[in-house]
């Protein structure tokens, strides 16, 4: 059978998704609904600068935070206890972030609006459609613009743009900056002034 084919199970039967969305452990999806009730009705409502109170709500739940991180009130984090963030990032306005497992920010990052980070998908050769968790991780002084996707698995190395509407399925070099569905390099990031990126191999002439 060539790619370009494609075939039905190989059984002659049909993709088979009714189990796939049971795929927390009951103990996740109590700790799970405990979160979603303290974010619809604490957490969503807050107003914009109460971001100490998000703080200490994604706390609460086992989030790692940094000091001067701030998280917007319209972000969703589904597993809070899977985030790790470092110092002074940010994480923007309608920002989806599915962390079945542990997503993890850099220092002095931003993730900015309407962007999808997802630590999970499905795997589209089984026939029960089955779930493929893996974590996402995020180099220090990276920015993720507006409405990009990261997938599953993949590393953003420090320094790192991903430019707006990007989708990334591969890890990214650090300092590099990438567009476009499927990502590419578009060029370097060269810090202007000092600061930034330090060695020599990784982008500042
Ligand atoms: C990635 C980004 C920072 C690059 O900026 P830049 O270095 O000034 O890039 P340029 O505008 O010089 O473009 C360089 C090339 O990359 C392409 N390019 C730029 N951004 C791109 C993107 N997001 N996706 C695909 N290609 C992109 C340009 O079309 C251009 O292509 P060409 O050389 O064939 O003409 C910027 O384009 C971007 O995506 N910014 C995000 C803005 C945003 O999200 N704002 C809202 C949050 S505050």
């Amino acid at each position: 059978m060539s790619p370009e084919e494609g075939n039905k199970p190989a059984d002659g039967g049909r993709m088979d998704v009714g189990n796939y969305g049971a795929s927390f452990s009951r103990a996740t999806n109590a700790r799970r609904g405990l979160w979603l009730l303290a974010y619809y009705g604490l957490f969503r409502p807050s107003p914009k600068i109460f971001y100490s109170w998000r703080r200490f709500l994604l706390r609460l739940f086992g989030a790692k935070l940094g000091k001067g991180t701030y998280v917007h009130r319209t972000a969703m984090i589904e597993l809070p206890w899977n985030l790790e963030m470092g110092d002074h990032s940010t994480i923007g306005p309608f920002v989806w972030i599915s962390n079945a497992k542990t997503l993890r920010i850099g220092v002095h990052c931003v993730i900015s609006q309407f962007s999808q980070i997802y630590c999970a998908g499905h795997d589209i050769e089984l026939p029960g459609f089955d779930r493929i968790e893996e974590p996402v991780t995020i180099g220090d002084q990276v920015w993720v613009a507006a409405g990009a996707h990261i997938n599953h698995g993949v590393t953003i190395g420090e320094g790192a743009v991903v430019g707006a509407r990007a989708a990334v399925f591969k890890d990214v070099p650090a300092w590099t900056v990438v567009g476009g569905v499927p990502a590419k390099p578009i060029r370097k990031r060269v810090i202007k002034g000092g600061g930034g990126n330090p060695s020599p191999e990784s982008g500042k002439q």
